[in-house]
């Protein structure tokens, strides 16, 4: 990025490189915002966006947890689906052809209950033709030991070494912020290979009923997102950015292009849009509309000059790791 140079937002170059992946423009859907982007199809231009992340699958299907499911809280929302799905068979024969035929980078998020249940789900999606990545959600805080992987830097590592054994596809490993130091379980991912790490998945709450006495999630706790967690997301990737080098895939809360652009510049090479999109299914097209212009603004001519420029106080957060870790 340079103070001097005048970027005009046309010759801005929105592709980004994640690791193997490569994506033509850093904003994506998150997993479990946008179905399986078919019923959205008539709402967004899909092949504009630079990827798509259809909600987590398993290797069997599940039912989910029972209602309520979800619940407004201030600024954000709250969810406790259960990773709701028909499993991976389903996913191959119904969704996949379909997300398959567009002209966009499609990122599957899977979710094992042991490590060989990832790596079967791994090997298999690794024969279908179609699919640019594999996110492993190892993060989800509504499941019985969803997140067991995500709170482990050993279990995270070795899972990461697994998948990327057993499949070809470039690997993202998405973490909880649910944790004292997101940074451990990042350098981990990190030097296991994954080709980047999104963060984060949901922060852990609760909603009460105080006039039944009862929680109101029908699993009691569920997973906050929207607004009101970005400066937690903000927060885990700065303080990953100074950990690893391993690109970031910045999610929380993220619904305008100043959104977008703190996240670039605390250290995330691309976004991905979650909650918002329940609210405006379109969020995704407006902010790709307003990026040239804000990387033109901000005299970056591409996201990989603006990515992780933040420029920090002379004195050293007393948090944070002391040298960077992996490629
Ligand atoms: C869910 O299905 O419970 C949400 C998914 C997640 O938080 O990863």
């Amino acid at each position: 990025m340079s103070d001097t140079v005048t970027v005009s937002p046309s010759s801005v170059d929105l592709r980004v490189q994640l690791g193997r992946l490569h994506l033509a423009n850093p904003i994506l859907v998150a997993s479990g915002t946008f179905g399986y982007a078919r019923e959205m199809e008539h709402l967004v231009d899909l092949g504009r966006l630079g990827g798509i992340l259809p909600k987590t699958i398993t290797m069997a299907a599940r039912p989910g947890n029972p209602p309520w499911r979800t619940v407004e809280a201030s600024a954000g929302l709250l969810n406790s689906i259960g990773l709701d799905n028909d499993g991976l068979e389903a996913f191959i024969e119904h969704h996949l052809p379909y997300l398959a035929g567009l002209p966009t980078a499609i990122i599957v998020s899977i979710a094992g209950r042991t490590v060989d249940e990832f790596v079967a789900m791994a090997a298999r999606l690794d024969r279908e033709a179609g699919i640019a990545g594999l996110e492993l959600n190892i993060s989800c805080p509504n499941v019985s030991g969803g997140v067991d992987f995500g709170t482990d830097a050993g279990l995270c590592g070795q899972l990461v070494r697994n998948v990327l054994s057993a499949c070809r596809i470039p690997v993202i490993a998405k973490l909880t912020p649910n944790v004292t130091r997101i940074a451990d379980i990042a350098i981990a991912a990190s030097e296991a290979g994954a080709d980047a790490i999104s963060l984060i998945n949901t922060v852990q709450g609760m909603a009460v009923d105080w006039r039944k006495r009862k929680p109101i999630l029908g699993n009691v706790l569920g997973g906050l997102s929207g607004p009101a967690i970005k400066p937690i997301a903000l927060r885990c990737v700065h303080q990953v950015r100074q950990a690893v080098r391993t690109p970031l895939i910045g999610i929380g809360g993220i619904a305008t292009i100043d959104d977008v652009m703190e996240f670039f510049v605390a250290g995330a090479s691309a976004v991905q849009i979650g909650t918002a999109n329940y609210y405006d299914p379109t969020v995704s097209m407006k902010l790709l509309d307003r990026l040239p212009a804000a990387l033109s603004e901000a005299g970056a001519a591409s996201v990989a000059e603006l990515t992780g420029t933040l420029q920090l106080p002379a004195r050293p957060s007393a948090d944070l790791p002391s040298k960077p870790s992996g490629t």
